[in-house]
């Protein structure tokens, strides 16, 4: 009978039994998502047992209720091999959350994610994962754009599309990953389990919303591969998804735009304005109107810059020396910024004669450049982060 190390003693006494069992010695779990993939089931995991033969994988299928067959031909293969599992999902759509369902539902410790299609080279799996097994790399991103990979027998047209998505997602979440939009990769599962709760999990865009959910900086890199051209089936990325994903950016893009940052900018801005009236009232009598309003405008300036620095930008905090060059270069961008507002709002005044128009124009252009342009040079926030 079972010897004691071969119980796992679990609360309320209870115990459950280890020993008969073989512990799971599984490496990898390749996570493929399915909606209407009938006809490369078969040759997808004839592939994969090729590129995998020295890996001890598990193939996790995540369908989608597809309608040609396709779940009956996975359980067809998974009745007869063990390492193959299939997870159904009902009423439910979507690549990105059947790839992060798939993930959560294995304790392998690396896990990998590729298109049903072939569309992806499955052989540079085992590099890609030596890579993250072996604890180099956090992401190891199987990349159409990077060194000598491709997008195969693209048109043009396909191409320029893609290359545009890729930079605004470039932009949008402040990456220099190559193809950032890719759906073909590996990383360590613990990471998934971690970034899981902060995913939107919508569309196609999974690997974009793993880097820019990641509680740290990862360490990823990009393997190259040539995208294969579709032989059976037909894509799910219709032009629909394409404008839809376009909108998401758009919309995400701007959220973080006015993001907390901007609120706080502008809430500290206010109080500036306060120190600013409440100072020139207090010199006025005893320096005239424009030496009291100097000396009040160039106090909020600086009240704004440590307020800003201690709370605005409380992450990137400025100390030291560079706390002194980031002043002076607030200092100068607000002046400029002063410039701006004044000579937008004598353009609006000419123009309309509303003062209160053309005042309240002035102040947004005055406060836009303000923020964007100190957000980079004196906090030095990367473009696309300078408002995240
Ligand atoms: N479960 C599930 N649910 N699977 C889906 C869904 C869905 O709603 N939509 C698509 N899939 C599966 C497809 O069956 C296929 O296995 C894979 O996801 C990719 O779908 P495709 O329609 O072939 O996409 P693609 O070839 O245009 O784009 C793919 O490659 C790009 C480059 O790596 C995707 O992986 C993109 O995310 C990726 O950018
Ligand atoms: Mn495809």
């Amino acid at each position: 009978m079972s010897s004691a190390a071969s119980l796992l003693v679990t609360p309320y006494d209870r115990k459950v039994r280890l020993d008969s069992f073989p512990a799971s010695d599984i490496e990898l779990a390749v996570v493929i998502p399915t909606l209407n993939e009938r006809d490369n089931i078969v040759p997808l995991v004839a592939a994969l047992d090729a590129a995998l033969a020295n890996i001890n994988a598990e193939l996790i299928f995540v369908d989608d209720w597809s309608t040609d067959g396709t779940p009956e031909v996975i359980a067809e293969l998974a009745r007869q091999r063990s390492d193959i599992r299939l997870l159904r999902r009902c009423g439910r759509r979507g690549l990105a959350s059947a790839a992060i369902e798939g993930m959560l539902s294995t304790t392998a410790p690396v896990v990998a994610l590729i298109d049903a299609d072939m569309q992806h080279d499955e052989g540079i799996l085992p590099e890609m994962v030596a890579a993250v097994s072996s604890g180099k790399l956090d992401v190891a991103i199987g990349s159409r754009y990077h060194s000598s990979g491709s997008c195969g027998t693209w048109s043009q047209k396909r191409l320029k599309t893609s290359r545009f998505a890729t930079v605004l997602a470039q932009a949008a979440i402040g990456s220099d990953v190559e193809d950032p939009l890719s759906g073909f990769f590996v990383m360590r599962q613990d990471l998934i389990v971690d970034v899981a709760p902060r995913l939107k999990g919508q569309g196609f865009k999974i690997l974009m919303d793993i880097l820019s959910s990641a509680p740290r900086r990862l360490r990823v890199a990009e393997f190259p591969y040539v995208f294969r051209t579709r032989v059976a089936g037909r894509s799910k990325l219709s032009p629909g998804v394409a404008v839809s994903y376009l909108r998401l950016l758009v919309a995400a893009g701007l959220r973080r735009l006015l993001s907390v940052r901007l609120i706080s900018f502008s809430i500290v801005g206010s109080i500036g304005l306060i120190v600013n009236l409440a100072l020139l009232r207090l010199l006025l009598p005893s320096l005239g109107f424009a030496a009291a309003q100097a000396v009040a405008v160039a106090v909020a300036i600086g009240s704004n810059f440590l307020l800003n620095n201690a709370i605005t930008y409380r992450d990137c905090r400025l100390r030291g020396w560079r706390l002194f060059t980031g002043a002076l270069s607030f200092y100068g961008i607000c002046g400029m910024g002063a410039f701006a507002n004044v000579g937008v709002g004598s353009v609006v005044f000419w123009s309309d004669h509303r003062w209160w128009l053309a005042g309240a124009a002035g102040a947004l252009v005055g406060t836009g450049w303000n923020f964007l342009v100190s957000s980079i040079f004196t906090w030095r926030r990367p473009l696309a982060s300078a408002v995240s």
